[in-house]
């Protein structure tokens, strides 16, 4: 088993309610699609916990931009991306050590990871037909955005209907599974090409032989599907599980909200899941 996360923001409340959830399911290894900052108040936490809990995270564009440059931000997250710059570099008069590892940490994020991993469904497979069944070799790609550009692109749910060209292209890049964060918006891009909400595939995809999939895992810290509640996905066998947890987004809103450098914006934004 294994849990994917992403876009977490600085959203310390989130991180750490998807962390316990994910050590509840006794799950041990943790892959993150990055953006673990920007937006939120607290990026010094966040990246100590993404460094201790996960086995590797990618590079995100907020990443990117606190790390170089923001690139085609409004005014609103390029503040924020400089603000995070500022905590991360005030942090070193204090915390010397932990500023130079946060440093590196996002300095050698890589833009891509592969895992070649022989899935088998689980036992209570009740639920899964014959042909999901039998064990099969995923060869699964992460990143933040997309398998063509994978820190910035956005994969719309309306692409499928307004540019179905431009998913049968992205489809090219995918050899079997490529999970991407980047939209806040979970759900299963299929090569057909469609789009699935978690809802209406039962909140779980089961990754069989032969079927290319686009899975956007949703986002940790700062949802936009109108559900503010937390997102995250964990493997279990062949199944892809869609998880959504309620947080405590008031404690983060407000310290959004009393950070002068971070607009109210990013704090309604958790209130109202958008
Ligand atoms: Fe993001």
């Amino acid at each position: 088993m294994f849990a994917v996360i992403s876009d977490i923001h600085s959203n310390f409340e989130a991180l750490t309610t998807i962390l316990a959830d994910i050590e509840k399911r006794g799950i041990k290894t943790i892959y993150c699609l990055g953006d673990v900052i920007g937006y939120g108040p607290n990026p010094t936490e966040c990246l100590d916990l993404i460094i201790k809990k996960t086995k590797w995270c990618v590079m995100g564009n907020h990443d990117y931009a606190v790390l170089y440059e923001p690139t085609n931000f409004n005014y609103a997250a390029e503040q924020a991306s400089f603000w995070t710059r500022d905590v991360l570099e005030w942090s070193r008069k204090e915390e010397n050590d932990e500023s130079d590892r946060r440093w590196n940490f996002l300095g050698t994020l890589p833009m891509r990871q592969t895992l070649k991993t022989k899935l088998t469904a689980p036992e209570d497979t009740h639920t899964v037909s014959a042909t999901e069944l039998r064990t099969n070799t995923a060869i699964i790609d992460f990143v933040h955005a997309s398998p063509k550009r994978p820190i910035n692109e956005y994969i719309f749910p309306d692409d499928v209907y307004s540019n179905p060209t431009k998913i049968r292209v992205l489809f090219e890049r995918v050899k079997h599974i490529c999970f991407v964060g980047h939209m806040h918006l979970p759900g299963v891009f299929l090569d057909e090409p469609d789009f699935y909400l978690p809802e209406g595939l039962g909140d779980r995809y089961p990754i069989v032989d032969n079927e290319k999939a686009i899975i956007n895992i949703g986002s940790v810290g700062q949802p936009r599907d109108a559900d503010r509640r937390s997102s995250y996905v964990y493997v279990d066998g062949n199944e892809v599980h869609f998880v959504r947890l309620e947080y405590n987004f008031e404690t983060t809103a407000k310290k959004i909200m009393s950070i002068k450098q971070l607009d109210n914006l990013h704090a309604e934004r958790l209130r109202e899941g958008r």
